[in-house]
């Protein structure tokens, strides 16, 4: 993992490590590395001859994401290191080829332009601050310690692959009914655990595909197989965010304009295995993905004094200012850096890789990460830190994919009878309550119906339907009258609702049993009519209307 010379480490871990191919380097070897053009260009001549560099080739492309291929003798590549940590604020500050060839192909995998695909504006505040409404922190605590349950989340184990299927499966719970909403599994050929999408169906602009991901894997670095991963911070904490991001989604009635993919991507840690073959197949199939965000570590305060640090290198450089912008315009006490990673740290790299635009919004700068990640320390996570990438997650996905608010769409609230089963005397009126729960920023109604059972409607009671019917802002209790006649035994019959609508979805409280009872089998004496429960269910209804006013 990160450590002074993290660029060679991490080549090694995914290259050459896991491929079990130890490499042995002669000391006065030529090697090749690539590296920002910014970084070389403000090098003197006589830095470069210290270095014995020789440039290959000076990327062509101007923006400040240009990079080079140099060579320079192994003996120096240290030193070199020490020279970008001082002068560049950078953590190697290049990445490592075996190879002229593999240097190249890495060039080339920078190959389309990653400014100016989406049109970065920010115009949708009344969908923003609807999200923002229905956040919630507790439920990313609940989501990292689900992900934290299993042993590890290492790609090749069982219990791997079984934590990509609790989330596979916590997100179709979240998705529910709608029908614009597909959860899938991305099978991956060669180790167990499959990567998880979401996917959300554009209204007016499917073809154009914004990703909100991070990895679902978890590594102990000393056991990696069997060894203890909980991989709080690393990396539960941005699947948390991902997570909250889609549920919100839901709750709020979004229907985006573009399509939106959420991810939850396999074998990360072992060299971005998982992203990398997802977004090799969005550049082979030609999907227009106008932005990536990558969620990997939210939930460590690492920096005092900054909340969010975008990684500079990888990275789109316009995305980057967009969020910047966001922050700015929607959450201004959210304090941000900059700072290169140094490597091909996480996902982003990935789809930075085939030439979409991706940014990295970081817990901390990139020298005060969480020492705890990789080992079984990894257990803590802070939910108020994550909170503010969950804001950007939400403010992103609101501004980049558009679209609005569905009035007719989601279950923000629940309606159901207030009280449990009845009992009344035979020819007697009970008056039944029925509550509204949730959110009553929408009208809503129900219908109601008795249905027959040992009791039948017209000889042992007075059948009755109808509608109750709520405004926006209502969230009184309402109520029907229910009235019995004689019965020769203690009969019963249902009551019913169904069909809710507006923004109303049907609480699980939705059938009750009444049942008669005949006065002479019920031994008679202290019954008052339906007077007592009446009174019962009223003050229920009480109680449940106090308690939503609370709320
Ligand atoms: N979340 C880390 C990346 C990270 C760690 C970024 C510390 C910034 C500070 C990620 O899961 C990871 O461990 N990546 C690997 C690289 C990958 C190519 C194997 C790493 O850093 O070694
Ligand atoms: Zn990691």
């Amino acid at each position: 993992m990160k450590a002074f010379f993290p660029v060679l480490f991490s080549s090694f871990i995914s290259f050459s490590a896991l491929a079990q191919e130890p490499h042995v380097l002669q000391s006065d070897d030529s090697t090749w590395i690539t590296i920002g053009s910014d970084a070389l260009d403000s090098m003197t001549s006589d830095v470069k001859k210290n270095f014995s560099i020789r440039v290959q080739k000076q990327s062509v492309n101007k923006s400040s994401d240009a990079i080079s291929i140099v060579n320079i003798p192994e003996k120096n590549l240290l030193s070199l290191s020490q020279y970008m940590h001082d002068n560049h604020r950078r953590c190697g500050g290049y990445v490592w080829h075996k190879s002229l060839e593999d240097a190249q192909a890495f060039l080339s995998g920078f190959k389309k332009s990653t400014e100016k695909r989406a049109d970065f504006t920010i115009d949708n505040a009344q969908v923003v601050n609807a999200l923002l409404s229905q956040m919630s922190t507790s439920n990313m605590s609940a989501t990292v310690q689900n992900m934290g349950s299993y042993n590890n989340r290492y790609y090749s184990q069982n219990s791997g692959a079984e934590a990509a299927g609790w989330l596979k499966t916590h997100w179709e719970n979240i998705v529910g009914e709608r029908s614009d909403i597909n959860v899938s599994f991305f099978e991956h050929v060669g180790w167990a655990q499959p990567s998880v999408i979401a996917t959300v169906t554009g209204t007016s602009k499917p073809e154009e595909v914004v990703v909100i991901g991070g990895h679902l894997d978890s590594i102990n670095q000393s056991s990696p197989s069997t060894g203890r991963a909980p991989g709080y911070d690393d990396n539960a904490s941005g699947i948390a965010v991902v997570t909250e991001a889609l549920r919100v989604l839901v709750a709020s009635g979004f229907k985006p304009e573009r399509t939106v993919k959420f991810m939850g991507y396999a074998a990360e840690e072992v060299g971005l295995r998982g992203s990398n073959e997802i977004a090799i197949q969005h550049n082979n199939d030609n999907i227009n993905v106008v932005g990536v965000a990558q969620f990997d570590m939210t939930g460590f305060k690492g920096s005092s004094n900054r909340e969010i640090v975008f990684m500079s290198d990888y990275t789109s450089s316009a995305q980057n200012e967009f969020m910047a912008d966001l922050l700015e315009t929607y959450f201004p006490n959210i304090r941000y850096a900059f700072d290169p990673c140094g490597y091909a740290c996480s996902d982003h790299a990935s789809w930075t890789r085939q030439g979409f635009p991706a940014s990295f919004p970081f817990e901390s700068y990139s020298s005060q990460y969480n020492r705890d990640i990789h080992t079984t320390g990894d257990d803590h996570f802070d939910e108020e830190h994550a909170s503010h990438f969950l804001k950007l997650a939400l403010a992103y996905m609101a501004e980049l994919a558009k679209g609005e608010l569905n009035d007719s769409g989601p279950s923000a609230s629940v309606i159901q009878f207030t009280a449990g089963n009845i009992e009344m005397n035979e020819s007697s009126s009970i008056t039944v309550t029925v509550q509204r729960s949730g959110d009553f920023g929408d009208s809503a109604s129900i219908t109601y119906q008795t249905i027959d059972g040992t009791a039948i409607a017209g000889t042992d009671y007075q059948s009755a339907s109808g509608t109750l019917s709520w405004d926006i802002g209502d969230g009184a209790s309402k109520s029907f009258v229910v009235n019995t006649l004689s019965v020769d035994e203690n009969k019963s019959f249902s009551l019913r609702l169904s069909d809710a609508g507006g923004n109303a979805s049907l609480g699980s409280n939705n059938t009750i049993q009444v049942t008669i009872q005949n006065e002479q089998t019920s031994g008679g004496g202290n019954r008052n009519g339906g007077s007592l429960p009446v009174l019962l269910l009223s003050f229920l209804g009480l109680v449940v209307a106090l308690r939503n006013r609370k709320l």
